[in-house]
């Protein structure tokens, strides 16, 4: 008997296949049992008919329980009432393994912490499902994006011996006889290395902070997309910024209609995210933050709050150009037409999601650079490379870093960044 995957299962009206997977769940009416088969590709009802189906796998169902895995044989039917509009009428069932003791996640309502605690179990439902679906489409569409436009992939290092954010959210690891090292917060500095050699570079990986935050938007843990360009201004830094995210939106429209379905998102929300994208200068945005009821004051970094209220005003991503230095990174070029800002944007998701990217030109001045090294009291030993890619042939140069599952969320139209990661890392978890 072949055996095929449920995803393939239009190829195979009328011809008699196997399905290895588990039992979703299953209702039983005289003498039919109604299966959901899931094999990982989907779902599939199966019907057995006392009579039709071989004695002893007709008992066996009876006594089944939810996600046994079982290898099922019969005949596929074409059939319009049926959810995916394919039956498989069951002719033999092989149990791989019935589970002893109830599956702990059942039809009935369960709170979130018993869900994450039970994450394991929990990718196999049709929510999770659909979310980490979406997230692999978002990585292949995000890396296509680069590669089709000659960028090479550059893989930095987890391990780093520079502060690259900020020092006060390192993970710090003993290091041998050198010391601490620290858990990337971002591939950024290595990736303006490398710009300067390869012209355009990305880099796609998992970055830490140990930020005591607990918010919706937080993770000790999360994937960064970073791009970084030689020879690019904020300007073209925020356009190429632009395009990524077009592209992105209609990959996922075209390439996750089924995931976007199952999780109920509004798809005319994300169709109008087109160019150009609005922008506003860091004062326009807190002159706006006042008219729509916050107190916050020049000078003061975005929070998680001020931009909801903001981004809820929007239907497509946002802008927030030229920050105040004192809140943003020491690597940040300041601004020649107002030295107490920095040539930055961060770009907003709309419905309220808020900062999904974070990017910047980059100080290229030797001397600048070391100025901001000191005011932020960091090591300037630690960047004695990185200020040498000041001395060998500096050009002005741009890039940024996207927040995968920040990103993730927000096409999702989820509320909380835990169920963005498979696994997710938060201050109050490490299980499983
Ligand atoms: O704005 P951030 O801190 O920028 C950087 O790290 C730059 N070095 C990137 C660059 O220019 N190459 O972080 C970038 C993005 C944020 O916009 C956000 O989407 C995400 O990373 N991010 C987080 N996502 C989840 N949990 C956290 N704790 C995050 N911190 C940042
Ligand atoms: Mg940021």
């Amino acid at each position: 008997m072949q055996r095929i995957w449920i995803s393939d299962i239009k190829e195979y009206v009328d011809k008699d296949i196997e399905i290895w997977g588990w039992l979703y769940n299953k209702r039983s009416k005289g003498k039919i049992h109604f299966l959901q088969l899931r094999d990982g590709t989907g779902r599939l009802q199966g019907i057995a008919v006392n009579g039709e189906c071989d004695e002893s796998s007709f008992n066996t169902l009876t006594e089944i329980k939810m996600e046994a895995s079982l290898r099922v044989s019969g005949k596929v039917t074409a059939d319009e009432r049926s959810p995916g509009g394919y039956e498989l009428q069951v002719k033999k069932i092989s149990l791989i393994q019935n589970p002893a003791s109830d599956y702990p996640i059942g039809k009935k309502e369960h709170g979130i912490d018993f869900l994450l605690e039970n994450r394991h179990l929990w990718l196999r439902s049709t929510r999770p499902g659909a979310i980490l679906r979406l997230r692999s489409q978002a990585i292949m569409s995000l890396r296509s994006f680069f590669h089709n436009r000659g960028y090479v992939l550059i893989d930095t290092p987890i391990l780093t011996g520079s502060i690259g954010e900020s020092s006060s959210s390192l993970f710090s690891v003993p290091y041998f006889d050198l010391g601490e090292a620290y858990l990337a917060q971002t591939g950024q500095l290595y990736l303006e290395a490398a710009c300067m050699a390869f012209g355009k570079v990305y880099n796609f990986g998992p970055t830490f902070r140990a930020e005591k935050s607990k918010t919706r938007r937080h993770l000790t843990e999360f994937w960064m997309l970073e791009a970084e360009v030689a020879y690019l201004d904020s300007e073209g830094n925020m356009q190429l910024q632009e395009d990524m995210i077009c592209h992105l939106v209609e990959d996922i429209l075209a390439n996750s209609t089924a995931e976007l379905k199952a999780l109920d998102r509004d798809i005319e929300a994300l169709k109008k995210v087109k160019p150009p994208f609005p922008r506003l200068e860091y004062g326009e945005a807190i002159e706006k933050l006042h008219e729509l009821g916050s107190d916050i004051k020049w000078g003061s970094d975005l929070g998680g709050q001020d931009e909801t209220i903001l981004t809820k005003q929007y239907e497509k991503p946002l802008f927030i150009l030229n920050y105040p230095k004192k809140v943003k990174a020491f690597y940040m070029k300041e601004n020649p037409y107002n030295p107490e800002t920095v040539l930055c944007s961060d770009l907003l998701a709309p419905e309220g999601y808020g900062e999904i990217i974070g990017g910047s030109q980059r100080e290229d001045s030797r001397e600048r650079l070391i100025a901001r090294i000191h005011e932020q009291e960091l090591p300037e030993e630690a960047y004695r490379w990185y200020l040498e890619l000041r001395e060998f042939g500096s050009v002005p140069h741009s890039g940024y870093g996207l927040g995968l599952e920040r990103v993730v969320t927000w096409l999702s139209g989820i509320q909380h960044i835990r169920e963005a990661s498979p696994f997710p890392r938060t201050i109050t978890r490490i299980y499983p």
